[in-house]
């Protein structure tokens, strides 16, 4: 595991960037597996610059996000879709119909975990997958548990989760419960692992995860087990 550490949420931004770039300019027919929250906004905004000074082509890309509150669809703007868009896809020359986001909204959240799981499969797998950590442990929203979880699959969130992610709704209660969410057989299987991190808030969750034991309660310390993980963590 490469664990880098910088001075600031910039630089975070910066590499994680230049780390997906040099993906993109290496394979421009990479499959991405993408992230939401906060902590992925800022390599956005460096893409969308990289791409509008002409240094990367996302026409060929295609892109699998880990996850998606059940009950919203895309046109809900606390959806992971409308984020994904807002954020990165409307800026960026990347083809719509080549993102790919669960859907929050399948009656059948079982068969919609499959089908999402045997589209990744069909896409020969993720090339590069940009990860967070929650509070928890969490990576995608697999939730701390006795097991880890193969394939995309319905979760109910964690309070904490919950209390973490109300900064971004009106209040608490407009937080949706559940999510799907991709599962750690998807991840673990991505070529490439970039995990970032910042605030001192993480410290102690980011250093039981990757210095920690190995275990479910700890949802992203089976990345130790994974052969290319890169974490870049800013205590700022
Ligand atoms: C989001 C996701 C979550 C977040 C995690 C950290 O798609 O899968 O695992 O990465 O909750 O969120 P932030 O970056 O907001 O601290």
């Amino acid at each position: 595991m490469n664990f880098i550490t910088v001075k600031s949420y910039e630089e975070l931004s910066q590499k994680a960037a230049n780390l997906i770039a040099a993906q993109i300019m290496v394979k421009p027919n990479c499959v991405l597996g993408l992230a939401t929250g906060s902590s992925p906004i800022g390599t956005y905004k460096k893409l969308i610059e990289y791409y509008e000074n002409g240094d990367i082509d996302f026409s060929a890309v295609t892109s699998v996000n880990l996850d998606e509150y059940v009950g919203l669809d895309g046109t809900n703007d606390q959806s992971y879709r409308y984020f994904m868009d807002h954020n990165l896809f409307d800026h960026v020359n990347i083809r719509k119909d080549r993102t790919f986001v669960p859907n929050g909204c399948a009656t059948d959240i079982a068969a919609e975990g499959k089908a999402y799981d045997e589209l990744i499969e069909s896409l020969g797998g993720i090339d590069l997958q940009l990860l967070g950590i929650g509070l928890d442990g969490h990576i995608g929203f697999n939730e701390p548990d006795e097991v880890f979880t193969k394939g995309t699959h319905g979760v109910t969130l964690d309070e904490s989760t919950i209390e973490a992610n109300a900064r971004f709704f009106a209040s608490k209660d407009d937080v949706p419960t559940a999510a799907v969410t991709m599962g750690m057989g998807a991840i673990m299987n991505a070529k490439k692992v970039l995990l970032i991190a910042n605030g001192a808030n993480k410290k102690d969750i980011l250093e039981k995860a990757f210095f920690g034991t190995i275990t479910p309660a700890v949802p992203a310390s089976v990345l130790q087990l994974h052969p290319n993980v890169t974490v870049i963590f800013s205590e700022n």
